[in-house]
C-alpha cells in the first residue's frame, strides 16, 4: 500500500530531483511518453527548475517515508482565451519499484483536487499510448473516458504508436457512465 507516501507540490528547488526522476521515466518506459530520454537529457537544470516554477502548471510529487521522490504527475493549463476551461494531465510516472501500490491512483486523485482549486477549470484531458493498458486502466478507474484515438501519433525508431485521448469533468460529482 501507499502508507508512508506523501504527495506534495514541487517547486523550483526540486528541479534536480525532478530531472533525475523524469529521465529515469523516459529510459524505463520509452514508449509511454512523447518526450524521449535523449531530448530531455540535453536540457540544463535551469530548464527543469523553470518548468516547475511555471505558474500555468502544477507539478505534484510522491515522496516515500525517507523523502525520496518516487512518482509525479503534472497539470498544464490551456492558455488560449477559449480554452481556459481545460487542463491537461501529463508526465505521469511512478518508479517501477513502487508501482502497484496505489501511488499512481493517489497522484491522479490529488491532481484532480488541484485542478478543482484552479480558477474556471471544468475539464481535464490527457493522452496515453494506446497499448499502455496499465495507465488506461488507471485513468478509466478514476472516471476518464476515451473519446478518440490519434492514429500514428508518434513515430519511434521501431514504428508508429497510436494515442488514446481521454477526458473527464473535474467536478467531484461527476460519475462516468
Ligand atoms: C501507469 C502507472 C502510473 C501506474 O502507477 P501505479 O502506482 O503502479 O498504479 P496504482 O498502483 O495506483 O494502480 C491504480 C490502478 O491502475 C491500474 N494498473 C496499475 N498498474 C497496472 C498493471 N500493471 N496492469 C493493469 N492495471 C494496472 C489498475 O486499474 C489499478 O487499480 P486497481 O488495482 O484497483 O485495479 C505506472 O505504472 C507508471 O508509471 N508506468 C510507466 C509510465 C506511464 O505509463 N505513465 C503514464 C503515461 S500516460
Amino acid at each position: 500500500m501507499s502508507v508512508g507516501v506523501s504527495i506534495k507540490r514541487l517547486s523550483r528547488d526540486d528541479g534536480g530531483r525532478y530531472r533525475a526522476l523524469m529521465l529515469r521515466a523516459y529510459s524505463e518506459h520509452d514508449t509511454a511518453f512523447t518526450s524521449t530520454f535523449e531530448e530531455r537529457a540535453g536540457k540544463p537544470l535551469d530548464w527543469w527548475s523553470k518548468r516547475l516554477a511555471d505558474p500555468t502548471t502544477v507539478t505534484l510529487g510522491a515522496f516515500d517515508a525517507s523523502d525520496v521522490l518516487i512518482g509525479t504527475v503534472r497539470l498544464e493549463t490551456y492558455q488560449r482565451l477559449r480554452e481556459r476551461h481545460k487542463v491537461a494531465l501529463t508526465a505521469m510516472y511512478v518508479m517501477k519499484d513502487h508501482a502497484g501500490h496505489g501511488i499512481g491512483r493517489r497522484l491522479v486523485e490529488e491532481a484532480l483536487q488541484a485542478a478543482r482549486r484552479l480558477p474556471d477549470i471544468e475539464i481535464i484531458n490527457l493522452t496515453v499510448t494506446a497499448d499502455n493498458l496499465a495507465a488506461v486502466r488507471l485513468y478509466s478507474r478514476l472516471g476518464f473516458q476515451a473519446y478518440g484515438r490519434e492514429i500514428r501519433a508518434v513515430k519511434t525508431a521501431t514504428g508508429h504508436l497510436d494515442k488514446t485521448e481521454m477526458w473527464r469533468p473535474v467536478s467531484a460529482d461527476y460519475v462516468a457512465l
